[in-house]
């Protein structure tokens, strides 16, 4: 029988600003998981978080977009934002877009991450959870571990996995999706996925034998609810070795911490730092933003687990560099690139600081008493110069 992973994950408030999620409001998502467990819907789960951000690890029997374990998951989460509300905590229901549940929880908020698999003899997996930035911060991590053989020398040495891997790659803005096979397409690939705003890698699977190896959870909330309501903070299910990624391999991908949009009111650039779950709280600035591994093995859905995969001195190089990464991207304060594109910021005031402006914006022409602006002018007197 197949078994189903299901990462979903939601912010539904936190303890003294966006920071970390409060314990009371996971006792209150795990007791509708421990019901839903002993109904046989789930047959075993992990309650997590990072950042603000609480994750329900579950696995069952029902395959993708089950109605019942969507369910199940929304109800957790309106009972962990009853409790946050009671607490007083910050944000309360934030990603609970809608009063009513319809199915399945896509569009409602809540990100998900979900792969139905066939259990190899021994299932290792890693699912990867961040806060404060968005989907397509997976996009050079994921390329490294399953396209990168300076990362995966799995990809050259064993003959496993030689034959590389397919990447479904999401244009979150049209709405479509393109796979495209490494290493063959391997230059397409990277000119859409170097653009992790707009293409964003959503699944992997091996060509060998179409194996699938990893998923994403896609849900650009801003788009979603049309209007900006908060970084959609990414989770990835990658299942590991014998013909996969080994477990160092795709922790090998994190080792350098990259710049992703979010940070800050969702509006800057900043890096990904690897943390434990002991440091998985949003500090700094907000930030920066963060990122934990949990190790597992699937054995007849058990989830048995997890190593907490961050929690180790061989990060700690990696974390040192995120704090100098981030020093310096502070230092521009709220000048670009440090700040995101205007189209990018889940914050802004610049269309109204523009129409507020706009009367006293004077034309070149009436400041400098001329025809021409100075502007142009340059530039041609600049072109006659050439
Ligand atoms: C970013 C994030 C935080 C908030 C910031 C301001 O995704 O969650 O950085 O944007 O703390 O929050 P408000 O506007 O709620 O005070
Ligand atoms: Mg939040
Ligand atoms: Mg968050």
């Amino acid at each position: 029988m197949k078994t189903t992973i299901s990462v979903i994950k939601a912010d539904i408030g936190s303890l003294a600003g966006h920071h970390v999620v409060h314990p009371d409001t996971m006792a209150a998502a795990s007791k509708v998981l421990a019901e839903a467990k002993a109904q046989g819907v789930l047959i075993d789960y992990y309650i997590t978080h990072v950042g603000d951000d609480l994750q329900l690890i579950m696995t069952h029997n029902r395959g993708e977009l089950d109605p019942k374990v969507h369910e199940t998951a929304w109800n957790a989460f309106k009972k962990a934002a009853e409790v946050a509300r009671d607490l007083g905590l910050y944000a309360a229901g934030q990603d609970l877009l809608s009063d009513s549940f319809s199915g399945n929880v896509r569009g409602l908020g809540p990100g998900v991450a979900e792969m139905e698999i066939e259990e190899r003899v021994s299932e290792p997996i890693a699912i990867f959870m961040a806060d404060k930035t968005e989907p397509g911060a997976f996009n050079l991590p994921l390329y490294k571990m399953f396209a990168d053989p300076f990362n995966t020398p799995g990809l050259v040495i064993d003959p496993t996995m030689h034959n590389g891997f397919k990447f479904e790659v999401l244009d979150v803005y049209e709405g479509e999706a393109v796979t495209l096979t490494a290493p063959q397409e391997l230059y397409d690939l990277l000119a859409l996925i170097g653009t992790p705003a707009r293409y964003v890698i959503r699944r992997i699977y091996r060509n060998d034998d179409n194996l699938l190896a990893s998923v994403v959870a896609i849900e650009r909330l801003n788009l979603i609810a049309g209007k900006y309501v908060g970084k959609d903070d990414p989770v990835t299910i990658v299942r590991l070795q014998h013909g996969l990624p080994a477990l160092g391999e795709a922790l090998e991908a994190f080792t350098f911490p990259h710049l992703v949009p979010g940070w800050m009111r969702g509006s800057h650039y900043g890096p990904l730092m690897p943390v434990s779950q002991r440091d998985a709280r949003a500090t700094r600035f907000d930030g920066p933003p963060r990122l934990i591994g949990l190790g597992f093995n699937v054995k007849n859905g058990k989830l048995v687990g997890p190593s907490d995969l961050f929690d180790d001195p061989a990060f700690d190089e990696s974390r040192r560099l995120a704090s100098v990464i981030a020093d310096y991207m502070r230092r521009h304060g709220p000048f670009m690139p440090h700040r995101l594109e205007p189209t990018e910021m889940e914050y802004t005031t610049l269309p109204l600081i523009q129409e507020k402006l706009k009367p006293r914006f004077k034309k070149e022409s009436d400041m400098y008493k001329t025809k021409e602006s100075v502007y142009t002018k340059g530039k041609s007197a600049g072109e006659s110069q050439d």
